[in-house]
């Protein structure tokens, strides 16, 4: 069987354990929105539409699906995930296949532990996801019968003494048939502990009505929900680890693959070093066999095979550096590309710039690009020798193979192959130190 598949994301809730004036669903795990974790996880499970329950309450969460183009459905007040989950009826009634609901705090869930959920609707009428929890506490957990099937999930709060002893819990995610999780929905109520409607009481709903439950296991891992700071810091461990041992088996070397931070979406090529200490915020490439020394911070950047960076850079987004590129201790580069071969050595400030190929920024050169109102650009020629406390007040060029002085200040364009000097000259007067300390003593002895 290979029905059609939807998913409906409940993302309607307060998120009030996150104790945040940001919606929960915007709180991100390596640097992407929970929102839009479990946007792409629909996608890559094969879903081909999905629907996204927010609430009336949460503008910036509607602003943000808006952006991707998703299909909402609203839930006025939040009476519980049953009654969430219902609110998507009316945007599926046309489709026909197995829908999934995905719990929007639950990041983690890869998209072949959906898929497989799918599978195994071949052999039930309802499927759900289920992890063994190391601490249990807070979720809802699954009361089995013999022969291997799901009897009910008991919330937390509704569970007895003896039940609260499971450790096996509900990760949120269910499938079936569109019909039959309709109508199941429409039939809980809300006399429990929270006076909420749950939806995790179709599984008992289903039971009564003579279904076949049954449940996959994954991962805690993989299947932790997000209802707090700690929570969302645990699963922002989780996710660095998965993507830790992902690099790794990549054949990229980490000497302390515990102080190295990732992104989403970092991508990293074959035989790159990276040495401890080194943050990577989204939209990082780094071309095979580059090094990045420790204490490296960089985000929205491309860095060239071969290339060499840190200790202590910081490249921000807009640096493209191609292959064989230096980028030294204490320098910052912004919205700028480096040509094969080109320099920054230390101590440099490069914004709003295009440096040729094989130029060489010394220590302390700086491109003044921004008047407090505006950004203007450097363009730095191939080879060009930009010579140490340059500043380059944009917008500015200096042409091909051309030499700035050190601790010039180039206001005006400067031609290919020549040398500017900005800068006073120097003067010297003979014997005048000796003139001032003599002077200088003969005013102290009168005191
Ligand atoms: C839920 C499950 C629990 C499971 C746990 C896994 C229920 C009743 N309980 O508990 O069995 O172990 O997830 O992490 O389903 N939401 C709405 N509208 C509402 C209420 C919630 O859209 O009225 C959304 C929230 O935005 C959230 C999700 O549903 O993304 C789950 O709600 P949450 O309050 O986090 O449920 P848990 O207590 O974690
Ligand atoms: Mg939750």
């Amino acid at each position: 069987m290979n029905a059609p598949r939807a998913a409906v994301i409940l993302a309607a809730g307060r998120g009030e354990r996150m104790k945040s004036a940001l919606p929960k669903v915007l709180h991100k795990v390596g640097g992407k929105p929970l929102l839009d974790w479990i946007g792409d996880l629909a996608r890559d499970s094969g879903c081909m539409r999905t629907v996204v329950v927010i609430s009336p309450r949460a503008p910036e969460v509607r602003a943000h699906l808006e952006k991707r183009g998703a299909t909402l459905a609203l839930q006025e007040e939040p009476l519980g995930t049953a009654h969430a989950a219902r609110s998507a009826e009316a945007a599926l009634r046309d489709f026909s296949g197995d829908v999934v609901v995905l719990l929007n705090d639950t990041p983690l869930i890869r998209p072949e532990t959906v898929d497989a959920l799918f599978k195994a609707r071949d052999d039930a009428d309802l499927v759900l996801l289920a992890f063994e929890a190391a601490d249990p506490t807070g979720y809802g957990r699954l009361v089995r019968t013999g022969d291997g099937q799901v009897e009910a999930i008991v919330e937390h709060r509704d569970a007895t003494a003896e039940q609260r002893q499971i450790t096996l819990c509900n990760s949120g995610v269910m499938a079936a048939d569109r019909a039959l999780l309709f109508d199941l929905l429409s039939q809980v109520r809300n006399d429990n502990a929270k006076g909420e409607y749950y939806i995790t009481d179709i599984v008992a709903l289903a039971r009564a009505a003579g279904k076949r439950v049954r449940y996959a296991v994954a991962a805690e891992a993989e299947l932790m929900g997000v209802n707090s700071r700690a929570e969302l810091a645990e699963a922002e461990a989780a996710f660095q680890q998965r993507m830790r041992a992902r690099v790794l088996d990549q054949g990229v070397t980490l000497i302390a693959p515990d102080t190295v931070f990732f992104a989403h979406d970092t991508a990293i090529e074959q035989d790159v070093t990276i040495e401890p200490h080194v943050v990577f915020g989204p939209g990082v490439h780094v071309g095979a066999g580059a090094i990045i020394h420790a204490y490296c911070h960089i985000t929205e950047a491309t860095i060239g095979a071969q290339s060499e960076i840190g200790p202590f850079a910081r490249l921000r987004p807009g640096a493209r550096l191609s292959a064989h590129v230096k980028i030294g201790n204490f320098v910052e580069v912004k919205n700028a590309t480096f040509g094969e071969g080109a320099k920054a050595s230390h101590l440099a400030y490069v914004g709003d710039a295009s440096v040729g190929a094989r130029a060489n920024l010394g220590a302390g050169a700086i491109t003044c690009n921004y008047d407090g109102f505006d950004k203007f650009n450097t363009v730095i020629g191939e080879g060009a020798f930009i010579g140490s406390d340059t500043a380059l007040i944009a917008p500015v060029s200096v042409g091909a193979g051309a030499f700035t002085a050190a601790g010039s200040v180039i206001t005006k364009d400067v031609a290919a192959n020549a040398l500017a000097v900005a800068r006073g000259r120097q003067a010297e007067i003979p014997g005048w130190a000796d003139q001032f300390r003599a002077r200088k003593a003969a005013e102290k002895a009168k005191k």
